[in-house]
């Protein structure tokens, strides 16, 4: 759809997931980072803040880890409007010096993982359809502000994604090294691979022991899902067991349903520990060869790798 510039971004013509207009300006002139234009968020957006912000409370304080609801109520979001970057950055620089950074979309892999290492949040600014608040394939400005930002302001939290950061940096130098391209490109999509599923079965969708012993949430993508957050701790068909990372890296997922099996850590010490861990087993040529399947890594993710600048 060919808009004139005047037509293009009225104040509050909305900012919604597909149906953005600003959104797709900036991928078509290839901007990764962008600002948040705030004024072009309608009425409708900001409801379905309110009903997704509202509705989820009553589940995060039955369900998600102490760390978690920390995190909440240091950020003082506001449960009626769409939060602005700059007001979460401000409650959040001071305590781990991570930033939310707005983007247009799909961050390829190596990029991803460089930005955490700057502490930078690569952050969705676009809001779900107000009429499908329960099912959304990719992520939006609720997922990644409400459902990763607050686990963002725990010290140890943000050291552990650090980690993640530059575990892809000894990646993109070990692949780099590689004289011969298809061995390269291998090497590339087996690494990336097992580091893909390791974030997913942590940061994504990790479980964590309270205090008590009992299950607590503290992935991102259960915390920003009603639905999912009660069914990965109550239902009786979830597989739950403690993390063990050659299980995890060579473990498949799907993200088109709910997670039928889940992994327990004691504690963000812990996860921090694999991390290293994972970096280890990198260098000693562990991760060349994990199992195949999901997920998949796209021409841009392999290109990330090879044009990453490392030194
Ligand atoms: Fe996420």
């Amino acid at each position: 759809m060919a808009l004139t510039q005047t037509q293009q971004f009225q104040p509050g013509m909305g900012l919604t997931t597909t149906k953005a207009p600003f959104i797709e300006v900036a991928r078509s002139r290839g901007e990764l980072y962008i600002e948040q234009p705030y004024e072009l968020y309608s009425e409708e957006n900001h409801e379905a803040w309110r009903r997704l912000y509202a509705r989820i409370q009553e589940r995060w304080q039955r369900y998600a880890t102490e760390k978690f609801l920390e995190g909440v109520s240091k950020l003082c979001l506001d449960p009626n409007r769409v939060p602005r970057l700059d007001d979460v950055n401000q409650f959040l620089a001071p305590l781990t010096g991570f930033k939310a950074k707005a983007v247009s979309g799909y961050v390829p892999a190596y990029i991803f993982f460089d930005c955490l290492r700057r502490r930078e949040f690569p952050t969705t600014i676009t809001v779900r359809d107000i009429n499908s608040l329960d099912y959304l394939p990719e992520p939006d400005i609720f997922h990644d502000i409400a459902g990763h930002v607050p686990m963002h302001t725990d010290k140890r939290f943000a050291d552990t994604l650090v980690r993640f950061g530059e575990a892809a940096h000894t990646a993109a130098r070990i692949v780099q090294e590689i004289k011969d391209p298809e061995l390269q490109v291998q090497r590339i999509i087996s690494i990336t691979r097992a580091l893909a599923r390791f974030f997913w079965f942590t940061i994504e969708f990790g479980l964590m022991r309270g205090k008590n012993g009992e299950l607590k949430v503290y992935g991102s993508g259960l915390l920003s899902s009603y639905g999912e957050i009660a069914h990965a701790i109550e239902s009786p068909e979830v597989q739950r067991y403690p993390i063990q990372l050659e299980w995890v890296i060579n473990q498949y997922f799907e993200i088109d349903h709910y997670q039928p099996l889940l992994f327990i850590v004691d504690s963000f010490d812990h996860l921090f520990d694999l991390v290293d861990q994972l970096e280890r087993w990198m260098l000693e040529g562990k991760l060349n060869n994990v199992a195949p399947g999901e997920p998949t890594m796209s021409e841009e993710d392999i290109r990330s790798f090879l044009e990453a600048v490392v030194d």
